[in-house]
């Protein structure tokens, strides 16, 4: 995806682009700044040097099988930061479908960044001729599970007493998410 400046629903400019090797450290810098609870949220419990571990999974995936996009502070307000990423991998049992996880900085939260960031990602999702994408979500996890709701996602199966499974098929994204979008 190329860069692409965006503007987010109140008014604040982004840059949208893929994520890139050298991203590593910028990558570590967003997730570092990660409250408890969105570790918690994001990896359904703690993790050993979250920040580094998920860092370098999202700087070093397959490009086979995997896209990310990370939102970044505009050029020439440096050093450049990361302000929100997200992710879909493949499953290697069923191609035509992938898994996301996404992560807004903890201080960024409610700006629109999450959502703008999801349509992205659905829409590269079927750039790709995938027919859908799935995720997990902690029960509790509300601002997310509501997300996934306006996206069209529905729930699939439980997956044990704390998560749910939500699944879209791109060929039914709701009008408004096509309308972000084309929108910018
Ligand atoms: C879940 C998460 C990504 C949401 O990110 P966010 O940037 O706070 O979300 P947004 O601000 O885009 O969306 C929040 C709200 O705006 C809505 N919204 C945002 N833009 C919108 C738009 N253009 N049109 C309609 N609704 C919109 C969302 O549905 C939601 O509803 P609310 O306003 O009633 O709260 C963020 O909380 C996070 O990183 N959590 C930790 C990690 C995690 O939980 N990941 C999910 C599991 S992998």
């Amino acid at each position: 995806m190329p860069d692409r400046e965006i503007a987010l629903r109140e008014g604040a400019h982004i840059i949208l682009r893929s994520v890139r090797r050298d991203d590593e450290a910028r990558l570590r810098a967003m997730f570092a700044q990660a409250s408890p609870e969105d570790i918690h949220y994001r990896c359904f419990g703690a993790m050993h040097d979250f920040a580094g571990h998920m860092a370098k999974r999202l700087a070093h995936l397959d490009p086979k099988t995997e896209v990310a996009l990370v939102a970044t502070t505009l050029p020439g307000q440096t050093p450049e930061e990361i302000l929100g990423a997200v992710h879909i991998v493949q499953d290697p049992n069923a191609l035509d479908t992938a898994e996301f996880d996404i992560m807004v900085r903890s201080d960024l939260k409610q700006h629109g960044l999450g959502y703008r960031l999801m349509t992205e990602i659905l829409q590269c999702a079927r750039q790709r001729g995938l027919e859908a994408v799935t995720g997990d979500i902690l029960r509790d996890n509300f601002a997310m599970l509501q997300m996934a709701q306006e996206l069209g996602f529905k729930t699939e199966i439980a997956e044990g007493a704390d998560a749910v499974r939500v699944k879209v098929t791109l060929a039914e994204l709701p009008a408004f998410a096509e309308a972000e979008l084309r929108s910018s």
